[in-house]
């Protein structure tokens, strides 16, 4: 059974970042078969992952929408959308990727929706470790995947803003009945001056920090991928410090 760590949080605070070095992690530490999935459309973890990107589920929905009289011979359209997906999964040295993105055409997709969901639960059973880095409005995450995970991981950053944010998102998924089987919150760009009865008011429990590493931030200046991280990179330390409660099934 897939273990799944989702990511949530406001955009830009290191969502995409922490999922590939959690992948990295993961991967180094020779836990299990590792499919990363990128539920943002409009980002880049496959950059961030070092991955040259071909097809997304958003394309396959657009192919199968704008012609779905047109199945090779002896197919159903349910094994046809399996077939693609297949297809559009990027296998690497060590993970998988499996990019959402999104469907561009007019029309509505709630057939193909219906199977991709029934597919991602299959899917999801086929690897050990299943990372989702998910775009900041959780709301859209419902249609193609399933809503549930082993730990949803909210990033915040340490402002006073960026923490009221990590509260709103995490009553968000209560009001949407999400399946988290525990939250935590997780600051990144760690700040001793961080108020700390704002991380009680977000009401989730606080797994810890990753500090401000300038390792990372050279990598995204240079469009270099996490494994181009040196392994004595500050957040990656604190990462491994942090692991056991993040990927440690129970
Ligand atoms: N701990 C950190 N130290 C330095 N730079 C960081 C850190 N975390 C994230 N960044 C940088 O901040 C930017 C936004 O991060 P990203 O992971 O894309 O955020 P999100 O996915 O939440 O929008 C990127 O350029 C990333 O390299
Ligand atoms: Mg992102």
């Amino acid at each position: 059974m897939g273990y799944i760590i989702a990511l949530a949080g406001k955009g830009g605070t290191g969502k995409t970042t922490i999922a590939a070095l959690i992948v990295r992690a993961l991967k180094e530490k020779k836990l299990g078969s590792i499919l990363a999935i990128d539920a943002d459309p409009n980002s880049n973890l496959g950059d961030v992952l070092g991955v040259k990107q071909a097809d997304n589920i958003g394309a396959i929905i657009d192919n199968i929408s704008a012609a779905p009289e047109q199945l090779p011979a002896g197919m159903t359209k349910e094994r046809f959308i399996q077939h693609q997906v297949q297809a559009a999964i990027q296998e690497e040295e060590g993970f998988d990727l499996l990019s959402m993105g999104k469907p561009e055409g007019p029309g509505c997709y709630c057939y193909v929706n219906n199977v991709l969901r029934g597919l991602m639960i299959k899917l999801i059973n086929d690897y050990d470790y299943i990372i989702v880095d998910n775009e900041a409005g959780l709301e859209h995450l419902s249609r193609r995947t399933c809503r549930c995970a082993d730990i949803l991981v909210v990033v915040s950053d340490a402002t006073s803003v960026g923490l009221k944010s990590a509260k709103k998102i995490i009553e968000l998924t209560k009001a949407l009945k999400f399946e988290f089987k525990k939250s935590r919150l997780l600051v990144n760009r760690f700040n001793e001056n961080i108020q700390k009865e704002r991380i009680k008011e977000t009401g989730l429990e606080y797994l810890g920090s990753l500090p401000v590493d300038s390792g990372v931030e050279q990598l995204s200046l240079l469009g270099k991928s996490v494994f181009d991280l040196k392994s004595d990179a500050p957040i990656l330390k604190s990462l491994n410090l942090l692991g056991e409660q993040i990927w440690k099934r129970n």
